[in-house]
């Protein structure tokens, strides 16, 4: 009897010869670092160095955000990963009525230039690659970092790093937009000129299956629709005039990788033949690099379990495992005790530890794509592709992601496999170890780990401290930068530039998301019950 994947796909207790009749090794599989380039984008992928290893870290203020960059970096760390709390996440200033209880909990609190001079203090910003797990804003908090580089002498072509800037997948899962789809997608694509022009080595999009995932989305569910996502974006920017080949190359994606290890696997050879196919074709991209599907993963957070919580461990070590058979170019591996509170600085040193384990004493680094070939991966690879191209028919006979969207598809799709996940695993017949088997009993996890708390001192200090920085400022310089970011937003100019400009003079995040608010409105939710 033939178990199912995570996807609802046949699993065969044996494979043999027969799972890839007819199978075409030269134009299925091509080689590693060429069209469709199913065995990885590079031809050496880790052979001549590993992933980077990119933790998301971040909360509080700046200074302790800083100061954990700074250990990160002590450990080994190659690659900063900033997390913002959920004001600056929505375009609100730390003083903001919305933003109270907020303030620095679920990532760092960046209400300015100060708070981004902070943020990297002592960092060389020419020697690291940053990511910014930001979104609706995702052009302010590029340019207070362009700025600050500049502070440090360091040009924006020397710049490296991502913003995730995917405003799509915020309305399907996550929810941090601020404006409705067209305003979003139109700032989405003036990042992504303003990028070409200004910032030629900055990834400017990080378009991510990992929330859906978190949310319940089945591998399937999770490329197909993040590639759709990935479809509109580009028809977003040729439809903007620009070529494909102009901005494709720095196009990136966000993925999870789960512990059903053998589907991810297949799951991310498939994405990046999937994606090959479609720049190519569809789009006509002749730039190897614009039909390359470059990409970062995170380790599934929601497998994480508040019970025996030394057990995420294994998890972690096992999902971080698929990733890297997976080819993925950047990770971050989760702390064993994410699911009780914020990382301790131990928890993290463990996280980036598991990765280093992985890369340094295993031999999964030293040959490229080592399933390939392999009965099984490939047919799953076939598999879960075939399934997630049925998806993304499905998603273009809706016109589109977005008319997808606005019609609740995604959304559906996800929901209906998250209630399947969670009615298996009240039945017992989806295994969580610790959980609902092998449970001890004893409540140890609530007294063992001392969680982080976040000073709740911290709303009034960054309260204060906006308020100093009102009263220092220019305040006519800020008015009129702000009223040509209003009259950029209302024309067709790239906003990024009157954008700066007023974040140069010390307008806050919440004072220019405010004046893009009044010219393009805020996006209510179309719910359907
Ligand atoms: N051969 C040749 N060149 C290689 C190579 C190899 N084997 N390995 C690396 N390189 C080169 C690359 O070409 C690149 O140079 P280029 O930029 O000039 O092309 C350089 O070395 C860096 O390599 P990568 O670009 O592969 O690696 P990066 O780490 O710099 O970039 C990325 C990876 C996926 C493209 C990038 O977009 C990235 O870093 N994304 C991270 C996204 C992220 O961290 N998100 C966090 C989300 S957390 C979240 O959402 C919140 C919570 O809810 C989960």
């Amino acid at each position: 009897m033939a178990r199912e994947s995570e996807s609802g796909l046949p699993v065969e207790p044996v494979y043999g010869p027969e799972a890839l009749a007819g199978w075409d090794p030269a134009r299925q599989l091509g080689e590693p670092g060429a069209y469709p380039f199913t065995r990885g984008v590079y031809p050496t992928m880790y052979t001549q160095r590993p992933w980077t290893m990119r933790q998301y870290a971040g909360f509080g203020t700046a200074a302790e955000s800083n100061a954990r960059y700074r250990q990160l970096i002590e450990h080994g760390t190659t690659g900063l990963s900033v997390a913002f709390d959920l004001p600056t996440q929505m375009g609100h200033d730390s003083d903001a009525p919305l933003a109270a209880g907020e303030v620095g909990k679920v990532g760092v609190a960046v209400d300015s230039i100060d708070d981004m001079r902070t943020l990297f203090d002592g960092i060389p910003l020419d020697r690291v690659s940053t990511s910014m797990t930001i979104n609706a804003p995702a052009a302010l908090l590029l340019l207070l970092y362009q700025l600050v580089a500049e502070e440090q002498g360091v040009s924006a072509g020397q710049l490296t790093g991502t913003v995730q800037n995917d405003v799509l997948k915020e309305y399907i899962a996550r929810g941090t937009y601020i404006f409705p789809p067209a305003p979003s997608l139109r700032l989405t694509s003036d990042l992504f000129r303003y990028c070409g022009a200004e910032l030629p080595k900055w990834n400017t999009i990080s378009i991510s299956g990992y929330h859906m995932a978190e949310a319940g989305a089945s591998p399937a569910q999770e490329i197909a629709f993040t590639l759709a996502d990935g479809i509109q974006y580009v028809r977003t920017a040729l439809a903007a005039g620009m070529d494909v080949d102009d901005f494709a190359p720095r196009l990136s994606f966000f993925f999870v990788a789960r512990t059903t290890l053998l589907e991810e696997v297949a799951k991310f050879r498939a994405a990046r033949r999937m994606w090959a196919r479609v720049m190519r074709d569809e789009f006509g991209a002749r730039n190897p690099k614009s039909q390359m599907l470059r990409f970062h993963t995170q380790t599934a957070g929601v497998q994480l379990t508040a019970q025996q919580p030394e057990v995420n461990l294994v998890r972690v070590a096992v999902q971080g495992l698929g990733a890297v058979l997976g080819g993925t170019q950047s990770l971050h591996t989760n702390a064993f005790d994410e699911a009780l509170a914020l990382p301790t600085d131990k928890s993290a040193r463990l996280a980036l530890r598991t990765q280093q384990v992985l890369a340094y004493e295993t031999d999964v680094t030293g040959t490229v794509d080592p399933f390939a070939g392999s009965y099984v991966v490939e047919r799953m690879t076939d598999d879960v592709e075939a399934a997630a191209l049925q998806l993304m028919e499905r998603v273009e006979e809706l016109g589109g992601a977005v008319a997808a969207i606005e019609q609740g598809f995604q959304k559906g799709e996800i929901e209906r496999n998250a209630y399947r996940i969670a009615r298996e695993t009240e039945a017992g017949e989806r295994v969580v170890v610790g959980v609902n088997r092998f449970a001890s009993g004893e409540s140890e996890a609530a007294e063992r780990y001392e969680p982080l708390r976040v000073d709740p001192a911290l709303e009034a200090l960054q309260a204060r401290r906006l308020a100093e920085l009102r009263a220092a400022r220019d305040q006519g310089a800020v008015d009129s930068a702000l009223a040509a970011l209003r009259k950029a937003a209302s024309g067709e100019a790239n906003t990024l530039y009157p954008m700066k400009e007023a974040l140069r003079a010390r307008a806050t995040v919440g004072e220019v998301c405010g004046a893009l608010r009044e010219v393009w409105g805020a996006y209510e939710p179309t719910e359907r019950f």
